[in-house]
């Protein structure tokens, strides 16, 4: 990489940061291209996140990608939002458009790609079991509707989130949405199951978001997590005879299509997979 006085610079905010694979992903992306460009992750104390959208507009970043914990705060400190960041309440990707700073979620399109890319799947008229109700299933079950899915039922640990989930996804448009009390219920009627849950990651490796048994060969299972890549959920659903597809997918895309949207050129996905596993053997 030629650092030079040129270079622009994108940030990653988040805290914390340091097991984040954006880096080595974006910069290989801007490599292919030999763009005047640098990635750098930043752990920015929660009391500090106006002070760094500033330094982002001050030092004239070209934009910045968001992760958790400011995926939902950060847009007061904005100046506008995308229709897609506004409809699940949740940035993960800033856009500096003439030093006004957009904020962006390339999670949803990101998803819909993976399940594209991974399984051939269209979603329109498809019933889809989605487990969780925080940010991640918002964003998840928001692009699902929008892409013309049939039915989506939501389950969570905390019942009333799954309730209020549902309720507020379903006031977006005539959608049907529905939170049930089991997973069980909805797993006759559905063709994918998605989970948006963080139950199975590092390093709780061994949970896993529902009765296992419950699994069936017709199910196309996605996992939202990556590490591991290889989940206990999407070890037993292969065991039960499911297609499965990990986290590293959605990562992959969304941030391909973040990369698009600074970039207004096409993502040289191929480059950024090998960076992602390469990052990871590398641990
Ligand atoms: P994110 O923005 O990444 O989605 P979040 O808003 O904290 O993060 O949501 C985490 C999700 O994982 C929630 O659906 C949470 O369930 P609750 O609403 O009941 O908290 C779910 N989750 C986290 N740990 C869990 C566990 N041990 N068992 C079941 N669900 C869990």
């Amino acid at each position: 990489m030629n650092i030079t006085a040129e270079t622009q610079a994108i940030g990653l905010l988040g805290h914390p940061v340091a097991h984040s694979l954006s880096p080595q992903m974006q910069n290989a992306a801007i490599a292919a291209y030999g763009l005047p460009y640098v990635y750098l992750a930043f752990d920015v104390q929660p009391h500090l996140l106006a002070q760094g959208v500033m330094g982002l507009r001050g030092l004239g970043f070209r934009g910045a990608n968001v992760t958790v914990p400011f995926k939902v705060e950060i847009a007061e400190f904005l100046d506008g939002l995308s229709e897609e960041a506004s409809l699940c309440g949740a940035v993960n990707t800033i856009v500096n458009e003439n030093g006004r700073l957009i904020g962006y979620n390339t999670d949803g399109e990101g998803f819909l790609k993976a399940l594209e890319s991974v399984f051939d799947w269209q979603p329109r008229g498809q019933h889809v079991l989605l487990l969780g109700a925080g940010g991640a299933a918002r964003a998840i079950g928001a692009a699902l509707l929008q892409a013309g899915v049939e039915e989506l039922f939501i389950y969570n640990r905390t019942p009333e989130r799954a309730i209020g989930l549902a309720s507020l996804l379903g006031r977006m448009g005539h959608w049907r949405t529905r939170a049930v009390e089991r997973p069980g219920e909805a797993i006759p009627y559905v063709q994918l199951l998605v989970n948006a849950t963080s139950v199975g990651m590092d390093p709780k490796t061994d949970a896993i978001p529902l009765n296992p048994e419950l699994l069936e060969n017709h199910l196309l299972v996605a996992d939202l997590v990556y590490q591991p890549q290889q989940t206990r959920l999407l070890r037993e659903a292969q065991r039960h005879g499911c297609r499965t597809m990990g986290g590293l997918h959605l990562l992959l895309h969304q941030g391909a299509l973040s990369f698009e949207r600074w970039m207004h050129r096409p993502a040289p996905l191929e480059e950024m997979k090998r960076a992602l596993h390469t990052a990871i053997s590398n641990g």
